[in-house]
């Protein structure tokens, strides 16, 4: 294992884009079971750019090639996040500063800690070393939480939630799980999760028990595109085909169901927003979490090798400051002092959009900025450079 320090670091790259919105009532009927409060969580971003430092507390085997990692905080400050939403970790390796994002698995009811599940991807040089290393007494540095692809908990409501995820994209279904159906005593939950095969299911312990707690009210239903002699669940990869059955086959309407959340790789969500707009289900229903794979990126755009005057506007007044070599409009910004905002730093959750009212800007690709935000004149942030002197808007 690399010395707790090595592991830490600075920027770049991985990054999951958070797309969808939320509608719909619905009122199926339950009996109520005694449901646990909720918060709302603080401030999402609480630490600089650098994160906050947390201990590794536990480490078990989540599967095929994947660790899950157990954190707390050392002060013993209280690690708040909304079921669905990520972290940026940021390590150091082999020299290079790297960030990447993994969703909270654990219950956001537990507050002293926080699960992280990491499967190690071909070439994952973070992945690898989380999953090859890290150890209980290791230090990371977070960043977070991030992303809106969440569900509130609501104490006393009653809805319906479907659930598809493929591969690592169970890890913030987990958490959506586990909080909603203690904290919502009459809600029901379905989730269809599909793998390659039996040993690459992440969590199937946990949703088996998960199951029996809340019999009736939480759905699991297994997808394998090579499955073994005698297998129960579905069979093949989740395409419309094999997805539409299994939604026609769930114990409630899928019309009935008030959000549609989707996690995992991109033909994934296509089949899977296919199969429910052809079932009825309305697009405004449908929330997906989308990840890119660092090796699936872009090659970073080169950024200015001298210094770069920035303008920033904030509130009717303006700043003007010098941005280092290669600096970032975030890095710059707050080098200077401003108060910018930014949460996962790694050009996924959008916290960070600036309007660039002049100039030209390096951007990293893909990110999750929408056509109509970048019709709008808007980047990132936390993964644009300046490229010449600029002028951004920032909001107040
Ligand atoms: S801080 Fe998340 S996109 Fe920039």
């Amino acid at each position: 294992m690399e010395s707790a320090s090595a592991l830490l670091g600075r920027f770049v790259l991985d990054l999951r884009t958070v797309v969808g919105r939320w509608v719909g009532p619905q009122k199926p009927t339950f009996s109520a079971r005694s449901p646990r409060a909720w918060r709302v969580p603080g401030p999402a971003q609480t630490a600089g750019l650098g994160g906050r430092e947390l201990e590794i507390v536990g480490r078990s085997a989540a599967g095929a090639g994947a660790v899950t990692l157990t954190l707390r905080d050392p002060s013993g400050a209280k690690i708040r996040f909304t079921p669905g939403q990520f972290f940026s970790v940021l390590v150091e390796v082999d020299g290079a500063p790297l960030r990447r994002a993994y969703s909270a698995a654990s219950s956001a009811l537990v507050e002293d800690a926080l699960e992280l599940t990491i499967k190690e991807v071909d070439g994952g040089r973070v992945s690898g070393l989380l999953n090859r290393s890290a150890r209980a007494g290791d230090r990371l540095r977070v960043l977070g939480p991030s992303g809106s692809f969440t569900v509130t908990p609501t104490p006393g409501a009653r809805r319906r939630l479907l659930l598809i995820a493929g591969g690592s994209g169970i890890t913030p279904m987990m958490s959506i799980i586990r909080t909603i159906l203690a904290v919502e005593a009459e809600t029901e939950i379905a989730l269809i999760y599909g793998n390659r095969d039996e040993a690459s299911i992440l969590y199937r312990e946990a949703l088996a028990g998960l199951a029996a707690e809340f019999t009736g009210r939480l759905t699991v239903r297994l997808a394998l595109e090579q499955p073994p002699e005698g297998w129960p669940g579905a069979v093949g990869r989740l395409v419309s085909e094999v997805l539409t059955p299994e939604l026609i086959g769930l114990p409630w309407p899928v019309l009935s169901a008030s959000g549609c959340y989707l996690c995992g790789p991109e033909p994934l969500l296509r089949a899977a927003r296919a199969a429910l707009v052809g079932l009825g289900i309305e697009e405004e229903t449908i929330h997906e979490e989308r990840f890119t794979r660092p090796e699936q990126r872009a090659e970073a755009p080169a950024r200015a090798s001298v210094a770069t005057r920035l303008t920033l506007r904030r509130a009717g007044g303006e700043t003007e400051v010098i941005a280092a070599a290669g600096a970032t409009l975030l890095e710059a910004g707050l080098a200077a002092g401003l108060a910018m905002p930014f949460s996962c730093g790694l050009g996924g959750c959008g916290a960070c959009k600036v309007r660039l009212v002049d100039g030209e800007v390096a951007l990293e690709e893909p990110n999750c900025l929408s056509a109509e935000e970048r019709a709008g004149g808007f980047v990132l942030a936390c993964v644009a450079a300046p490229l010449r002197p600029c002028t951004i808007e920032v909001p107040a």
